[in-house]
């Protein structure tokens, strides 16, 4: 069994080193030359933490993965082709772009020689599978491929133990040839009795929209809760705690905070909507996710302006964490950038530090002060923003941290520290919802 991925991204590289991992021969395929070199040295193009290692074993010692940027080439051999280019939003609307999926399903359909399963891992709307079908179908006769759904799961920072142990994984077809192709490839996941369903493709399409959606408005949904907290004396913490210990509400995803960032849930709850709206169907739920969470780090930036009655001229305050959640360098949509880059417009002196996003940070705002540690963050600031919640980031020494401020004020945007233990060192604490 060969598999080809075609895109070298977070999704395709994962998914691809993962296979290698369950013993299959695993082909990448990009079309970015200087990316590939990269890889071929061993050197993945963002972290993540464990793929490193997966890189260099399967490139070096079994040799189960190798990189082309051939896609013709890689086609002959391949059983399974997945397509895993990226579906950024577009510009002006709220529609995934679906330009790099459509290039490459007219690319594989070129170049189909014999069977093989074309499998959608890109998050895609519903009906873009058909699209594909139809693409191919154009320029090869339905006997030699069949396509599928196979939506991804992975969240960055765990994306190999989600891939390795998944909750669940969903494959959407059309036939039992198909369908039995990609069991055989999950089959180590089937060994150790993780759930497969199986289903049609617009099923699939939709579980994955649907599970980002519906996680997104827990956040938001409790965001919503934090801020009545705040006005009325309650505490999130305890709301959620006691919430979660339902079994039918669940713990998980009800932290407060600055609101959901990252490449995935903004990205797709404006998608999911959108879709429906096409199809006269209003998702009223998400657009108001997506309204409530745009604003959200707009207004934590206003409470931190107000803290200092709307005069940031020349005050210095620092920020820890610019990536969108620990354990990734990723900074897209992080809230962190856009509560630092709304202080700065108000005039604030910004110094931040991050573990490890602060090269891809200097891309996008140039002009804050980029530190080398949390100390020197510290040295002189009128607040400090705790924006990711890095485990570094979680055993300050506060008697340290208040010397080194010039003022000791923390706005603590995950609740990390506890308000009262913090208080007692002399600090000024402002967490979220408390
Ligand atoms: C998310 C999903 O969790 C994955 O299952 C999915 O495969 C992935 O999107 C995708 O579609 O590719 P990811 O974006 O990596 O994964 O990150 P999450 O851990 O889900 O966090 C997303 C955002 O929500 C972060 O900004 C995080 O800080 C925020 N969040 C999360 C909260 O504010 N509160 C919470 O309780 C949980």
């Amino acid at each position: 069994m060969k598999i080809v991925m075609v895109g070298t991204g977070y999704v395709g590289l994962v998914s691809g080193l993962c296979f290698a991992e369950f013993g299959f021969e695993t082909l990448c395929v990009d079309k970015n030359q200087a990316r590939l070199n990269g890889i071929s040295k061993g050197v993945c193009p963002f972290f993540e933490p464990g793929l490193d290692d997966l890189l260099v074993k399967h490139l070096n010692l079994t040799k189960r993965f190798s990189l082309s940027n051939n896609l013709q080439e890689s086609l002959k051999e391949a059983n399974v082709v997945f397509i895993t280019v990226g579906t950024p939003t577009k510009r002006l609307e709220n529609e995934a772009d679906l330009k790099a999926v459509h290039e490459v399903a007219k690319e594989i359909a070129e170049n189909i020689i014999n069977y093989c399963v074309v499998v959608i891992k890109s998050t895609v709307p519903v009906g873009t599978t058909r699209k594909i079908k139809e693409i191919i179908s154009q320029k090869v006769s339905e006997d030699k491929f069949d396509i599928v759904s196979n939506p991804e799961f992975l969240s960055e920072g765990s994306a190999i133990k989600d891939f390795m142990r998944p909750d669940r994984v969903v494959i959407g077809t059309e036939n039992k040839k198909s369908e039995s192709i990609m069991q055989e490839i999950y089959n180590p996941l089937y060994l150790q009795e993780t759930s497969i369903v199986l289903t049609t493709i617009e099923s699939a399409e939709v579980i994955k929209y649907a599970s980002n959606s519906f996680l997104a408005t827990k956040i938001s949904f409790i965001n919503e809760v934090a801020d009545l907290c705040e006005t009325i004396g309650g505490n999130v913490l305890d709301v959620a705690k006691a919430m979660g210990l339902d079994k039918r509400i669940g713990e998980k995803f009800l932290h407060a905070g600055p609101g959901f960032g990252g490449s995935c849930f903004p990205k797709d709850v404006k998608a999911f909507s959108a879709t429906a709206k096409k199809h006269d169907v209003e998702l009223s739920i998400i657009n108001a996710v997506n309204a409530s969470n745009e604003a959200r780090p707009i207004k934590i930036a206003s409470r931190i302006k107000n803290r200092f009655n709307n005069k940031l001229e020349g005050i210095v305050i620092g920020i820890l964490g610019l990536s969108f959640k620990p354990n990734t360098d990723d900074i897209r949509n992080s809230t962190s950038i856009i509560i630092a880059n709304e202080l700065y417009k108000s005039g604030a002196i910004i110094k931040c530090f991050d573990p490890y996003a602060m090269n891809n940070a200097k891309k996008v705002l140039p002009d804050l002060n980029y530190c080398n540690s949390v100390d020197e963050v510290c040295k002189g600031s009128s607040a400090l923003i705790i924006a990711t919640e890095w485990n570094e980031f979680k055993v300050f020494d506060l008697n340290k941290i208040k010397k080194l401020m010039k003022d000791p004020v923390i706005f603590d945007l995950r609740n990390i520290y506890n308000n009262e233990a913090v208080k007692d060192f002399g600090i000024e604490y402002h967490g979220v919802g408390q």
